[in-house]
């Protein structure tokens, strides 16, 4: 069993759950995932590593409520345990002295890309953030995003705080203006197409980190299939970094509905079953 020694709520739907997980702390690297197993009854499901602490023993997750298993962990308080968390799993991101380094984040993605922006930032490179969000309600980590940005640019769909629009805005005029060496693009999958169609352009080598529906998380089910270029790829051990111009976001967008209709049903015994 496995403790949830802190949690921190962002939004409604938006949370943080810090796991004492010595082994899993000790040996994480940024861009890695675990994957988490509530109870004997729940799905197990893959979350990003968005920190660790390797002397506190602790990993940090931020969790979006997007359906059943991610609604029914809203109902965990601190101390309470879960049955099992498996990792790191997956390729650490790539860190190097890149030069200047552009790291997006949307959404939910500003976490994931947190550990990563402190590693380039920590090797030397020059760090600039573009983390979006809908509204300023959901804004979270610009702290955290400040002390390991040398420039930090803030967006909001409605313009309720920073800079009014998408991130893309702010990413196609750094890179029309500046040499930029590096893009790291981490959020919805439309948000990281369309970061990489905005670099594909200028040859600027850009990194997403893609999300498939995954079942076991260690490359023998097939369901994580990515294409790549004109090789098929499993992001779970492959993955999940890959390189943006290279990823066919039309079929990865297809294959994350594959099971929407069983997804709705299900979400819908769950409200029915909270009502009562
Ligand atoms: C490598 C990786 C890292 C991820 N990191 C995070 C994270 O840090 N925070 C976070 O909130 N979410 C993350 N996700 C997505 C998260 O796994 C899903 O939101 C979760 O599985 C949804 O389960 P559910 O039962 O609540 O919702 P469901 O109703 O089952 O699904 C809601 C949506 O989540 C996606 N999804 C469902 N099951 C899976 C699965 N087994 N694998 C991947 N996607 C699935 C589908 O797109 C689906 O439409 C990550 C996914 C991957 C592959
Ligand atoms: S999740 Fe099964 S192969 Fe990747």
């Amino acid at each position: 069993m496995f403790e949830i020694t802190r949690i921190e709520n962002f939004s409604p739907t938006t949370f943080l759950w810090e796991v004492r997980a010595p082994e899993i702390a000790r040996a994480a690297r940024p861009g890695q995932f675990v994957i988490v197993h509530c109870d004997e009854t729940s799905e197990r499901i893959p979350l990003t590593i968005a920190d660790f602490d390797a002397d506190a023993g602790t990993v940090t997750i931020v969790i979006q409520a997007a359906g059943k298993t991610t609604l029914d962990m809203m109902a965990y308080r601190a101390g309470d345990r879960i049955a099992n968390i498996a990792g790191p799993l997956g390729q650490p991101s790539e860190i190097e002295n890149f030069g200047t380094v552009v790291l997006v984040g949307g959404g939910l993605g500003v976490a994931p890309v947190y550990p990563i922006l402190r590693a380039l930032k920590i090797r030397g490179c020059r760090t600039i953030a573009i983390i979006g969000f809908r509204n300023e309600s959901l804004i979270f980590w610009e702290g955290r995003f400040r002390d390991y940005s040398d420039e930090l640019i803030i967006v909001t769909d409605d313009g309720s705080y920073g800079e009014k629009g998408l991130v893309t805005q702010p990413l196609k005029r750094l890179i029309t203006e500046r040499q930029i060496d590096r893009v790291i693009a981490i959020g919805p999958l439309v948000m990281m197409r369309a970061s990489a169609e905005t670099t594909h352009p200028f040859n600027i080598p850009t990194m997403v980190s893609v999300n498939p529906i995954m079942v076991d998380g260690t490359g023998m089910c097939g369901s994580c299939r990515v294409s790549l270029g004109d090789e098929v790829k499993f992001a779970c051990i492959d993955g999940p970094d890959m390189d943006g111009h290279l990823v066919n976001f039309d079929e990865l967008i297809i294959r994350q509905r594959r099971f929407v209709k069983y997804e709705r049903q299900s979400l819908q015994l769950h409200e029915k079953k909270c009502q009562k």
